[in-house]
């Protein structure tokens, strides 16, 4: 944790309010309109990170980063609830305090069937919590043990287990690795951007393996990480490791957000394809390893006389680039703008392959293959200064001339470009799996998933804030919900593997109010889909919409005359967005009143399919099938519940349930 982080947190700690009113369901809806009706949230008071989440005996246990004492962070404890669907949660006493000035930081739990820990008694095995017991000096891995269901729980004696001396070294993620007949520790080593693994026979004593990192997004320290299999869709016996790292800041959205790797884990260390440079050689066009572009054209102010060699003044780490150089416009930050042009060349070749990062800003911040006076291929970043290799097929312009431009037209955040090495090849360069984002939203951060899940499910469930405001988001007796449950598989797409998240499918039994159901062809323009008596604030729609000539298609929910939630793609810029700037209320912190971007990274072709959970205090889009979603916490007027598409030529399918039925 960032020091600055903790010493805020510290000082709202102390002015925290200690609230204690337990409230009715039907004082709920008076008095809390934004509390959700099946998104998990305390009954009162601040929570953060899920924790200690496994499943055992027909319960899924959730346990979460709770202060007991007041709606602020602070004094942090792990609350405790159990669910038997994923959707109902009951809630039990507080599992593990703040104890003896340690407070009981983020971390994991696992159920220990063969009582290697020895903590099970009379043949019943324990369930074991590993946790991060934090000081003002130190943090360390300790564990906690139940043999009750989780009902109770009695801190080992001996902790901590491990202690490598750090003041930041947390959150523990244990799992059972059965080809090495082991526990594998993944912790968070958060100031020099690493994970570090760890193994042991009995949970006690723990023998470090490898680090991991640093890669992929290293602006923001490292906290909550994962490390689990998963098969790939359709591909029997194909499985995959996936590392999740959430930082601190620098997501997509600004502050908190997760990201992932994938890639394999052989009981000792972790390595992923996306960091190992694309092998594929062919005629290289350009690699920017000179003391100037040669003959390529610079205009405007952000390529300077030469290439970069890596990070320039103020940015966050370069990396996934060939050699020493490249071409990075972030020379004196993102206000700087230009273009870069190279020489018409002949396209010899099928491919034309070269490696990009930076901005997501389609037209504005992107490369450009012009043959003739059109602009025939283009291609962004992904909002992360993380070079990804990408591959064009130019098959069709084969004999011609072109020439690839490199353009930064645009300022402010994410307004600029990194590429290098273009090269024409046989074969496209190699599909990758590069750091990806979770989910491209402001509000899911801490994304772990469910230990001991049964048929082989992988289930995700994340934190709905983010640092930046997490603290003030206006909500009383409560502050913070996590995520609806997601469950996980992994996808090949032309451009790699893809995590891709659905919601649990439990969650298609909620019981319904009301619902609006129309397959088959309709024009919209401007109509207002849903009656009074079928919109709501707690939905679940799934659409299938062709966009209008502009590529549009555009939904509101949450909106009354004034206020609304705009949830959109645009196909010709290969965007989805979330606009939260006329959502309600957002003037507890200037980040909040933003319209949110995501990349989509399967091309929709024609029909947007989108899959939207609103709450009351929330939307979550599932776009790309899964592969990319976006979260947004929302703070809607009383009564903004109407649904409308505004955008669309014709809507293909909408199914929309108004859910209902109160979690506690
Ligand atoms: C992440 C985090 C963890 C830590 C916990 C403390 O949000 O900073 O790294 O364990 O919160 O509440």
């Amino acid at each position: 944790m960032i020091p600055a982080k903790l010493s805020t947190r510290r000082r709202l700690q102390t002015s925290a309010t200690i609230l204690t009113a337990a409230l009715s369901s039907a004082a709920f809806a008076q008095s809390e309109p934004w509390r959700p009706l099946y998104h998990f949230t305390p009954a009162k008071n601040w929570m953060n990170d899920p924790n200690g989440m496994v499943y055992h005996d027909g319960e899924w246990h959730l346990f979460y980063q709770y202060n007991p004492f007041g709606d602020k962070w602070g004094h942090m404890s792990w609350g405790h609830a159990v669910s038997r669907d994923l959707l109902r949660w009951e809630h039990l006493p507080l599992a593990l305090p703040e104890e003896n000035g340690i407070m009981i930081f983020s971390g994991s739990a696992v159920m220990d069937e063969k009582n290697t820990s020895g903590f099970g008694k009379d043949g019943q095995p324990p369930i074991i919590a590993i946790y991060t017991a934090h000081t003002e000096k130190n943090q360390s891995q300790s564990l906690a043990f139940s043999i009750d269901r989780g009902r109770t729980w009695t801190k080992f004696s001996g902790n901590p287990v491990l202690d490598i001396g750090e003041k930041d070294f947390r959150d523990p993620k244990v799992i059972w690795h059965e080809p090495t007949k082991r526990w594998i520790m993944t912790v968070a080593w958060p100031m020099p951007r690493k994970v570090r693994f760890y193994a042991s026979p009995d949970l006690k004593k723990w023998t470090h393996l490898s680090d991991f990192g640093p890669a992929g997004s290293v602006s923001g320290i490292w906290e909550c990480p994962d490390l689990f299999p998963l098969a790939v869709e359709g591909e029997a016996g194909v499985q995959k490791w996936v590392l999740i790292v959430n930082v601190g800041s620098g997501a997509p959205a600004t502050g908190s957000g997760g990201q992932y790797f994938i890639g394999d884990f052989d009981g000792t260390t972790f390595k992923t394809e996306s960091l190992t440079a694309d092998k594929e050689e062919g005629t290289v066009l350009a690699d920017f390893e000179g003391a100037d572009y040669g003959e390529w054209k610079a205009t405007g102010n952000c390529f300077g006389t030469a290439p970069a060699h890596g990070v320039l003044g103020g940015q966050q780490s370069v990396e996934g680039f060939r050699g020493k150089g490249l071409v990075n416009t972030f020379l004196n930050g993102d206000n700087t703008k230009g273009t870069l042009t190279s020489p018409p060349f002949a396209v010899t070749k099928e491919w034309l392959n070269f490696l990009i990062g930076g901005g997501h800003k389609p037209g504005k911040a992107c490369v450009n293959l012009r043959v003739g006076d059109k602009i025939v291929r283009t291609a962004t970043g992904r909002a992360t200064e993380l070079l990804h290799p990408e591959a064009w097929s130019v098959k069709e312009w084969r004999g011609q001339q072109a020439v690839i431009e490199i353009v930064d037209d645009i300022t402010g955040d994410w307004g600029h470009i990194n590429a290098d090495h273009f090269t024409l090849a046989d074969s496209p360069a190699r599909g990758t799996g590069t750091a990806a984002w979770l989910d491209y939203g402001p509000d899911f951060y801490a994304g772990v998933t469910w230990s001991g899940a049964p048929d082989g499910r992988r289930i995700l469930l994340g934190w709905m804030s983010n640092w930046q405001y997490a603290n003030d988001v206006p909500t009383s007796p409560w502050r913070s919900a996590m995520s609806v449950p997601r469950e996980l598989s992994l996808r090949r797409t032309p451009e790699g593997l893809h995590l891709v998240q659905r919601p649990v499918k439990e969650f298609d039994s909620m019981q319904t109010s009301a619902s609006v159901m129309f397959t088959g062809t309709r024009t919209i323009a401007g109509l207002a889909l849903a009656k009074p008596a079928a919109a709501g604030n707690t939905l679940d729609i799934t659409t299938a919409l062709t966009p209008d000539a502009a590529g549009n298609c555009e939904l509101e929910v949450l909106a009354d005359g004034t206020a609304a939630t705009t949830i959109g793609v645009n196909t010709t810029t290969g965007v989805l967005y979330v606009d939260r700037t006329r959502s309600g209320r957002a003037d507890f912190h200037p980040r909040f009143a933003t319209r949110i971007e995501a990349p989509l990274h399967i091309a929709p072709h024609g029909e947007v399919k989108l899959r939207i959970l609103v709450d009351a205090c929330s939307v979550e889009v599932f776009a790309d099938g899964g592969v990319t979603t976006l979260t947004a916490l929302v703070l809607p007027p009383p009564g903004a519940k109407s649904v409308r598409i505004t955008a669309a030529e014709r809507v293909n399918e909408f199914k929309m349930r108004v859910l209902k039925g109160r979690n506690p």
